[in-house]
């Protein structure tokens, strides 16, 4: 982007790196995380407003943890070594970095030293940071001053102000430190100077300024799956080149209810651009008849997916440029690196999960708006763009749909009863506004009749469970502590509202033991 401020945030390995960028973005900084491996010369020619070395598991000296030219302390820009980063740069410029007496893990009490350190501005002097680790630097190097220290961490901050260089032994970028947004707000703006230029208006206008300078006059082709990525892409490129986009949303069936005409409907009359819907549900459940297996299940519905989508694609006969909706982490996890146009060798990122794109199909090139967002960033985005609030901030949807939701065979009539089931519950905790303690919260249908009695008859008809999260990541979960009340208006209405559903359970399996979805 031009003449946008860029930050680098040098890679050691430590696992709060995506965390320390997302802080900086919230700085209204722009930044991008890069590998310790990347050249000098590269950093330099990027331009950085300043640099931060991150944290990692290892211990400098080891000579085969990740180190780093001591050339790059000279160059004349700012940088910030945070936990790892703080000991190789004392390491580097020849301090005393030793295996501490006491490692420090958790909460730990901050003593700043020198107040008027242009990183403590607005910190007071006693505050509470997060500490993890087992070195420790005894003395900094020549031309280093102590800042900041703790009971048994005597240089837990430091300053060489010549060179600009500053280094914390805590994690400011975990909210468990107290100030430690202050401390990088800091960091940025009065060491580094940034002047704030990172705000999602500018990224708007410069996104849709080089999509129409990369696009020109041709057509472009994005696979839309109703999620929040591919939603946000779609507006993006709407607003860029209006009818040259044409959107391809695969409805295999097996959405929430109702769920496939409201994204039909938002994308045909709020933005300009062709929609093609391919409603395919009774091939699906076709395919799918009599295939119990969860993991046959998945491959079918993946593998029709594609089937149906890339077969749509080709009826598409004019060459254009395939648009998805691939975000930072996404990126980052996958260690690819920007996609340089290559179509066909690229990944294809849909809503499910990831697919080589057809040798036969060739594109101009991929276009990729949120390659480098993060997902509330994308959020962000989307609500600007004017995409409703329900997809904007929509729950985590798996690929396969309401397919992972319904244990054992999936038939039309099971799909039906789920929706609606899925309904009521959404309904409600919208209507009561529980659901934004939630992380992620849904019906099951577990394939299973039980015996019940409705007025004078004896049923014998489904179950619904209801399973309900909070989680930060997903990786972990915690069975979300609905109250018992909100419960019971649930069950009722599921039961007297829907019809073929006697009995209601809850799910109280935490991740793990258990998963999020049930298949
Ligand atoms: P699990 O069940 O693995 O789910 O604890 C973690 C999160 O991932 C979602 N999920 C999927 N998303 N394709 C997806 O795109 C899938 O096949 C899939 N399976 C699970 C799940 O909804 C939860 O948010």
């Amino acid at each position: 982007m031009q003449n946008q401020q860029i930050v680098l945030i040098l890679d050691f390995g430590g696992q709060y790196n995506q965390l320390i960028a997302r802080r900086v973005r919230e700085c209204n900084v722009y930044c991008e995380i890069k590998p310790y491996t990347t050249p000098l010369d590269e950093i330099k020619a990027m331009h950085p407003s300043g640099i931060i070395f991150t944290g990692g598991p290892n211990s400098v000296f080891d000579m085969s943890s990740p180190h780093y030219t001591k050339e790059i302390l000279e160059i004349g820009v700012p940088i910030l070594g945070i936990c790892y980063g703080c000991q190789l740069i004392a390491w580097m410029d020849q301090g005393d970095v030793k295996t501490a007496p006491v490692s420090e893990y958790g909460k730990i009490a901050l003593q700043v030293t020198d107040p008027n350190s242009k990183l403590f501005r607005d910190v007071p002097e006693a505050s509470t940071v997060w500490m993890s680790h087992t070195d420790y630097i005894a003395a900094p190097p020549a031309g280093y001053e102590i800042i900041g220290k703790t009971k048994d961490c005597p240089c837990a901050a430091m300053q060489n102000t010549e060179k600009n260089i500053y280094a914390v032994q805590f994690h400011p970028e975990v909210t468990h430190s107290e100030y430690g947004k202050q401390v990088l707000h800091n960091f940025l703006y009065e060491i580094c100077q940034c002047n704030g230029d990172w705000v999602m208006d500018n990224f708007i206008e410069n996104t849709v300024a080089a999509l129409r300078e990369k696009i020109g006059d041709k057509k472009v082709i994005l696979g839309l799956s109703g999620g929040v990525d591919s939603s946000v892409a779609a507006g993006l490129l709407s607003r860029a080149v209006g009818k040259q986009l044409t959107c391809v949303f695969v409805d295999q069936g097996l959405m929430r209810k109702d769920e496939g005409d409201f994204v039909e409907q938002t994308f045909t009359t709020m933005f300009d651009m062709n929609f093609i819907r391919v409603n395919c549900g009774d091939h699906f459940i076709s395919q799918l008849k009599g295939v119990t297996d969860p993991e046959a299940k998945r491959k079918i519905i993946g593998t029709e997916f594609y089937k149906v989508f890339w077969d749509e694609i080709r009826n598409q006969a004019e060459e254009g440029f395939f648009a998805q909706g691939t975000i930072y982490p996404d990126r980052i996890e996958s260690g690819k690196g920007k996609s340089d146009g290559k179509a066909n060798t690229a990944v294809i990122k849909t809503h499910h999960n990831m697919a080589k794109m057809p040798e036969d199909i060739q594109f101009l090139g991929i276009v990729e708006p949120l390659g480098d967002l993060f997902k509330d960033e994308v959020r962000a985005v989307g609500e600007k763009l004017g995409i409703p609030k329900e997809l904007v901030w929509r729950q985590p949807f798996p690929g396969p749909g309401l397919g992972v939701r319904i244990i054992g065979e999936i038939t039309a009539e099971k799909v039906k009863i789920l929706q609606e089931a899925d309904w009521v519950l959404r309904d409600e905790m919208s209507k009561n506004g529980y659901e934004k303690h939630l992380s992620q919260f849904f019906c099951v249908l577990p394939g299973v009749n039980t015996v019940g009695v409705m007025g004078d008859h004896r049923t014998y008809d489904h179950l619904i469970a209801i399973r309900a999260v909070t989680t930060d990541d997903f990786m972990t979960a915690d069975w979300a502590k609905i109250p018992y009340d909100i419960l019971a208006t649930v069950s009722n209405r599921i039961t007297n509202e829907v019809e073929h559903v006697n009995r209601v359970v809850y799910d109280i399996t935490s991740k793990p033991p258990g998963t999020v979805e049930w298949e």
